[in-house]
């Protein structure tokens, strides 16, 4: 059974946030000190966690996507991962990770049948990755890539594209593609890096990219888009793996959305730009049973905003910009 929104568009797809903490301080998505983390009881519980993700399953979600902050900071997380792929309904369970921890896990995950795993590497330089991470944990995270594709399991990089920062890892991102079967997907720099005042100009459009790697690789060649797809898609002929650019910023993804979020805190976000609009977690600690849990998700999924993007560009680029990526799952 499908599951249909107000505007007759699918939801299938979950994206949640196991934790809002993080190991790495992208600057992009993080100041320094790190955000204001959550305490620990705020958090949605693995018991919740799998209630929730069962009541949604038998709503009609079929994909589920672990994200964080960085996933393997929460304790125990195969335990949950364990748990979810057993969950009736529940076809496909993926991963965005930054693979600082996650290299001892990847035999397991493989063995329990993980979809994909999205791998978040902005550059091959170690000195670049440390100045763009503000840490020193490039080698585990080539550790992880190494594993990935050595238990071959479908990998996806993702590289935010950061003007003055890692233009010059574009080319070198693309030749990995060359030999592996892994791809790579170049992403635009989104409004969400918890700094309070900070817009980001976006001086790298998507289409700036795309002309970047065009100039380089004169022979790329466009295939099909899969449905729902975040990114355009591109091979460079011979090569093994495909190359993503994905207009975050830029373009709008609304008139196809698939998704929907749940916060590290239990808070759902039925689009991106939404500051949520149910809080979950207070809803399942107070004692209500399945049904009426239920009840109010579809309230929820029938009050869906068309269009969020185009509130965005609206939006008034002198206000503060969102929180944290982190707290939000991506
Ligand atoms: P797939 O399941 O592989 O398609 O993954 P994904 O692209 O949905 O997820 P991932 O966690 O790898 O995110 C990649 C980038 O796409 C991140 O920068 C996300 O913030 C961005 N992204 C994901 N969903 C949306 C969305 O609904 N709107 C916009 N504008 N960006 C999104
Ligand atoms: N803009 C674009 N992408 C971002 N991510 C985190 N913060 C931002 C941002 N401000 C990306 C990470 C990760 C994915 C889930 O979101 O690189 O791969
Ligand atoms: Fe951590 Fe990902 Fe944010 Fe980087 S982008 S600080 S890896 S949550």
């Amino acid at each position: 059974m499908t599951l249909f929104d107000n505007h007759n568009r699918p939801i299938n797809y979950l994206r949640l946030a196991v934790t809002d903490r993080c190991n790495l301080r992208c600057f992009y998505c993080m100041p320094e000190e790190g955000i204001h983390y959550l305490p620990k009881k705020e958090l949605l519980s693995f018991e919740e966690i799998y209630r929730l993700v069962s009541l949604l399953a038998s709503m009609g979600i079929t994909k589920v996507r672990l994200t964080g902050g960085e996933p393997f900071v929460r304790t125990d997380l195969m335990k949950l991962i364990r748990s979810i792929v057993e969950i009736p309904g529940i076809k496909d369970l993926h991963l965005t990770t930054n693979g600082v921890l996650t290299s001892t896990f990847i035999p397991e995950l493989k063995k329990i049948g993980i979809a994909s795993v999205n791998l978040s590497l902005d550059t091959l330089d170690r000195q670049r990755f440390k100045t763009i991470t503000r840490r020193d944990e490039f080698e585990p995270v080539l550790k992880t890539l190494d594993q990935l594709l050595k238990y071959d399991i479908p990998v996806k990089i993702n590289a935010v594209v950061m003007d003055g920062k890692n233009i010059d890892d574009i080319v070198p991102l693309i030749e990995l593609t060359r030999n592996s079967k892994v791809d790579v997907r170049f992403i635009e720099e989104m409004p969400f890096n918890g700094e309070g005042n900070h817009y980001p100009v976006l001086n790298w459009t998507y289409k700036k990219i795309l002309s970047y790697i065009q100039e380089h690789y004169p022979s790329l060649h466009k295939i099909p888009d899969p449905d729902f797809s975040t990114s355009y898609n591109y091979t460079v002929p011979g090569y093994q793996g495909n190359i993503g650019v994905i207009a975050a910023f830029s373009r709008t993804f609304c008139g196809t959305c698939n998704r929907i979020r749940v916060t590290a805190q239990g808070v759902l976000k039925t689009c991106l730009y939404d500051e949520g609009v149910l809080d979950i977690k207070q809803l399942l600690r107070t004692d209500q049973d399945d049904s009426a849990v239920k009840e109010k998700l579809y309230e929820a999924f029938r009050q869906r905003t068309k269009d969020g993007f185009e509130a965005e560009q609206k939006r008034n680029s002198n206000l503060p910009v969102h929180e944290s990526m982190s707290t939000i799952g991506g």
